[in-house]
């Protein structure tokens, strides 16, 4: 770095004093502390440091293990954390077999169509069991597969993609799941860095009333794989309506074959789980990080497992005879640890939804709630923002209860975290905003509902046997209450922690170790604290207060876009020079994103341009990622080394101060980008509006990561 780039770089997190009224603390209801799964504070004295790893026998003891471990946590490859070595398991065993004896009828899934007049489907263990080993029995002898084995799976939110888990799971397959509404080419990126051979996806499905083709979505992802040098053999083509195909795309022969029509040679055949070594990878999730390629989360079978289900049952308060409904996809880690994996591991009745939650109204989420009685919910502050603004009385039309409510994947406001309590919960539910990320397999910060009580806009400290820290910038402790922000850390392994990056070890010991280890040739866990990436601070109460990210990802209704990832869609256009991207406030999926194109010399700006640097994001990314805007500017603020400087971007975008720009290689860009972009918002209507301190030092701190 040169000297005058120090002068450039943004305030960290570290030295930021953020400001908030403290909010006040609420009480689980008596009803509740009644029946929870933990109500004695006992579990505090058998989960605190001088009892870890040995208190997570008690999360393993919820599973069936084929032999029990004998080392709980081996740490010799630090920070490549073993859990549980020498068990044996299998998880479709766990999550499904085992429950056949008490509960063979008992619905496993509740899967509701987003048409209303299409039937709910009630799937039980006995059925569940039926549909997993005739798949795993066809991805074995049709589909060729072997234990350790990549299958990628590009599923909408249909009860065919956790049968595909878990039938790959009974065999030991690593199964990747990609968001289902990401594009082609991005699901075809996965598949070529898991090497998988084998692609699972769906003809359509229905989304905000429309019946989607999403299966052309799998020949782009096969072509995107072969340029990236990685043969797709086999598609394999579940249909939303079986019999009929609801896509225009061509199936290729010898390729393409529809699941429904290859099961018929399947019927009632029975696949014996393979018993597979706790440590063993049971499934990779990709997420973003700072750089262009997405990274492949690495996650183990019997750590990860122990984890869902114990949080499952202490956090979610998951009890065998309630019916759990989490609003989430299952293509995110949420869905796969707590509408699949934690739920069923505990024999519970888990809930799942096909469609959006305002179709075709704003009170669908609770008629649904009502038909199915269902008792536990679980959704993300971007759907309850919504459901807030379109309809903010529709609750109370329902006759439904709730006991539990669940908050996760963004920071939720104060104000919304009340509406959902008074209005969604009707003042009865007890709530847990529950802090972690897709390496984590399961929740790192919250609160224990019945013991510990609940404060809007923090999850809570840190959950049982995870012991988090602050540290800023110098891996100087910041502490409790002194009303200072730093970088979020787990000062232990926990047994949720993935294992790695899929074939990148290396890159797995920058972005998460390397930054506070103390001793890279230590074998002691207390030298290796986990860089989680958030910025946060904690109230002297060990309260947490999630700030976002610290590493240019920008959390777009609770997914994770890389600013790399963005910049480098936007610079597949032939025309476009430079790219930046920034995050701009929403109200309703908490960031947006907005791009900053500068373009090569010959070209003029025009909506061409922006039109098709959105197209290009689309198409790389997925829907997910369209900016609210594209600024085609004529140059970008730069530092006198070339580095672009997203926070003044970011500034402009927000309406924010910039900050000092007199450095800069060329400040007197700066307002005219800022000239450019404030007339055009204010002529379309996207008013500034106030920023929380929180709100306004993410700008201000936006592009340190640089
Ligand atoms: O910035 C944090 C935010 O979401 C990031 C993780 O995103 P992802 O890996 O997609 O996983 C989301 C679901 C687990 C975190 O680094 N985040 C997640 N939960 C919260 C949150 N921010 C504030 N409060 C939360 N409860």
């Amino acid at each position: 770095m040169t000297l005058e780039d120090e002068s450039d770089v943004a305030v960290s997190e570290a030295q930021i004093a953020v400001h908030w009224r403290e909010e006040e603390l609420y009480f689980p209801p008596a009803a509740f502390v009644g029946q929870a799964n933990a109500s004695d504070p006992a579990i505090f004295e058998r989960f605190k440091e001088e009892n870890f790893p040995e208190c997570y026998r008690e999360y393993a003891d919820l599973l069936t293990w084929d032999q029990y471990w004998h080392t709980t946590l081996d740490t010799s490859n630090a920070p490549f954390w073993k859990w549980f070595v020498g068990g044996k398991l299998n998880v479709s065993y766990n999550c499904v077999d085992r429950h056949l004896a008490t509960q063979r009828n008992k619905a496993a899934l509740i899967w509701v169509p987003e048409p209303e007049e299409e039937q709910t489907q009630a799937i039980t263990y006995q059925e569940l069991y039926r549909r997993v080993n005739e798949f795993a029995a066809l991805l074995r002898d049709f589909g060729g597969v072997q234990t350790g084995d990549r299958v990628t799976f590009h599923l909408p939110m249909v009860p065919e993609l956790p049968v595909s888990m878990l039938a790959c799971a009974r065999l030991g397959v690593i199964h990747s799941q990609v968001f289902g509404g990401f594009s082609g080419s991005a699901c075809g990126g996965r598949i070529a860095d898991s090497q998988s051979r084998i692609l699972v996806t769906m003809d359509g499905y229905y989304r905000n009333g429309e019946l989607i083709d999403h299966k052309a979505k799998a020949d782009e992802a096969v072509a995107r794989a072969r340029e990236e040098g990685v043969e797709v053999e086999r598609v394999l083509v579940w249909r939303r309506h079986p019999g009929q195909y609801a896509s225009e795309s061509p199936m290729v022969e010898g390729r393409d074959f529809f699941v429904d029509e290859l099961l018929a040679e399947y019927r009632d055949q029975i696949v014996e789980p393979v018993s597979m070594p706790a440590e063993a990878p049971l499934f990779l999730m990709y997420t973003s990080g700072t750089t262009g390629k997405p990274k492949g989360a690495q996650h183990s079978t019997g750590g990860y497992l122990a984890y869902v289900a114990g949080t499952s049952k202490y956090y979610q308060d998951i009890h065998p005879d309630d019916t759990y409904w989490c609003f989430a996809d299952i293509g995110w880690i949420t869905g796969h640890s707590y509408i699949v994996y934690g739920p069923l591991a505990l024999g519970t009745t888990s809930v799942m939804y096909e469609g959006v939650p305002t179709y075709p109204d704003p009170g669908r989420p609770w008629r649904i709630a009502e038909r199915l009685g269902v008792n536990i919910f679980h959704t993300a502050p971007t759907t309850i923002r919504m459901l807030r603004k379109v309809g903010p009385d529709e609750p109370n039309k329902y006759n439904y209860h709730f006991k539990h409510m669940t908050t996760v994947g963004e920071p939720i406001e104060p104000e919304v975290w009340r509406w959902y309590r008074d209005v969604v919960g009707k003042g009865e539910a007890v709530i847990v905003d529950t802090w972690w990320q897709t390496e984590n397999g399961g929740f790192l910060g919250s609160t224990l509902p019945a013991l510990q009580p609940m404060k809007p806009g923090s999850c809570g400290p840190g959950v049982l046997g995870v012991f988090p820290v602050i540290y800023d910038e110098h891996g100087e402790e910041v502490s409790a209450g002194s009303g200072r922000a730093g970088n979020i850390c787990i000062r232990n392994p926990w047994p949720g922690i993935f294992q790695t990056i899929w074939g990148q070890p290396e890159r797995f010991l920058d972005i998460y170790y390397r930054k506070y280890c103390r001793d890279e040739k230590s074998t002691d866990w207390h030298d290796w604290p986990y860089f989680a990436g958030d910025g946060a601070m904690q109230a002297a109460d060990g309260y947490f207060r999630i700030l976002g990210r610290v590493d240019d990802v920008i959390n777009v209704a609770g997914h994770r876009l890389g600013t790399k990832e963005l910049e480098s869609a936007a610079l597949t256009v032939d025309k476009v020079a430079e790219a930046a991207a920034v995050p701009v406030m929403d109200d309703l999926r908490g960031r947006a994103v907005e791009m900053y194109v500068s373009l090569k010399p010959g070209y003029e700006a025009g909506t061409d341009i922006e039109h098709e640097v959105a197209l290009a994001i689309e198409n790389e990314i997925g829907k997910i990622a369209r900016p609210k805007n594209v600024w085609v500017v004529p140059d970008m603020p730069k530092t006198r080394s070339g580095k672009i400087m997203r926070r003044v971007t970011a500034g402009i975008s927000n309406f924010t101060d910039v900050g000092d720009v007199t450095t800069l290689a060329n400040p007197e860009i700066v307002e005219k980008i800022r000239i450019q972009v404030h007339a055009a918002k204010m002529a379309s209507g996207q008013l500034p509006r106030e920023l929380t301190a929180a709100e306004l030092e993410e700008i201000k701190g936006f592009g340190h990561a640089d």
